[in-house]
């Protein structure tokens, strides 16, 4: 349980309106204290700023008077705040086809391989952090291009129920990064201020759920292919060690783990080998 001690607000009218605009330490510990325990994203005082300007949208969309008054509605449980706080805190930066290797090698190694060996024409893929949906539909183009009629299934989870609800409608302002076959194949522009809508045979093969990666997971089965890019480096080393470790035991032997460009689990010790740039194998 996170506890805070408020820090009493003092001076006149024209005092109170300028402190309560300040984040006063015992605030900030507060604020990142919790953030680390009900999401495991560590805020330390380097990310102060960042804390500081998502934390005022929300007191100024709330019109409360300052981080004090913020602070005492996050403790009332009441009032459904912890879970706007935590979408305010993620940082939700994604593209289609971003860090296009994983994509070359997901379509010229992996799913290859795939085709050989999985004889019962099944593949379990999860994306894990999947933000506002480019990466898993960006896994969907790929597989269906490649083994359509598979019994294919992505798995899209994140925390965030504001990027999840966003990527579960698929309508995206711009295709950057798209190849141009797959944008003609499934994307749809709906006539509506250069709106794009990612075709049913892409969107029927993602299951999108909401997953907070630090509780149990509810999967039973094992997965062909991880891809948990670009969310390891908001944790500190235990969390990351613990979740690497969690990943192993979901792969299929042989399986392959798609962690982000300023990843590494080098120093972690794993039973992983190292089989191209950010790409793990069990
Ligand atoms: C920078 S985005 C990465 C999106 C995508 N994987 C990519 O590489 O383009 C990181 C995502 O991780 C999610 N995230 C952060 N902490 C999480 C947690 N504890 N459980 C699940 N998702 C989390 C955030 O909500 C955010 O959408």
């Amino acid at each position: 349980m996170v506890s805070l001690v408020i820090p009493r607000l003092s001076g006149d009218i024209f005092g109170l309106l300028s402190n309560s605009l300040i984040m006063q330490d015992a605030e900030f510990q507060y604020l990142s204290q919790l953030a680390f325990q009900k999401s495991g994203i560590v805020i330390n005082g380097s990310k102060r700023d960042m804390l500081y300007g998502r934390v005022m949208k929300r007191i100024r969309h709330l019109r409360l008077s300052g981080f004090s008054a913020y602070c005492e509605l996050l403790q009332d449980s009441y009032t459904g705040e912890l879970s706007e706080f935590i979408n305010a805190i993620t940082t939700n930066l994604t593209a289609f086809f971003r860090e296009e290797y994983h994509f070359d090698f997901l379509q010229k190694v992996a799913l290859p391989e795939f085709k050989s060996n999985n004889t019962d024409k099944k593949l379990r893929i999860w994306s894990a952090g999947c933000s506002t949906g480019q990466e898993p539909y960006s896994i969907a183009m790929s597989i269906e291009s490649q083994l359509p009629h598979w019994d294919a299934k992505i798995l899209a989870t994140d925390l965030d129920s504001d990027v999840l609800c966003r990527a579960q409608h698929g309508i995206y302002a711009d295709l950057v990064g798209i190849p141009i076959a797959y944008r003609t194949q499934y994307c749809s522009d709906m006539n509506t201020h250069h709106q794009y809508v990612m075709d049913e045979k892409v969107k029927q093969l993602i299951s999108f759920k909401q997953l907070n990666l630090l509780e149990p997971w509810p999967m039973t089965g094992l997965f062909d292919v991880i891809f948990c890019r670009n969310v390891l480096i908001y944790f500190n080393d235990e969390t990351k060690k613990k979740l690497v470790q969690r990943f192993y035991s979901l792969l299929k032997p042989g399986g392959y783990l798609f962690i982000g460009h300023s990843e590494s689990l080098q120093s972690y010790n794993t039973h992983f080998s190292l089989v191209g740039q950010t790409i793990y194998q069990r």
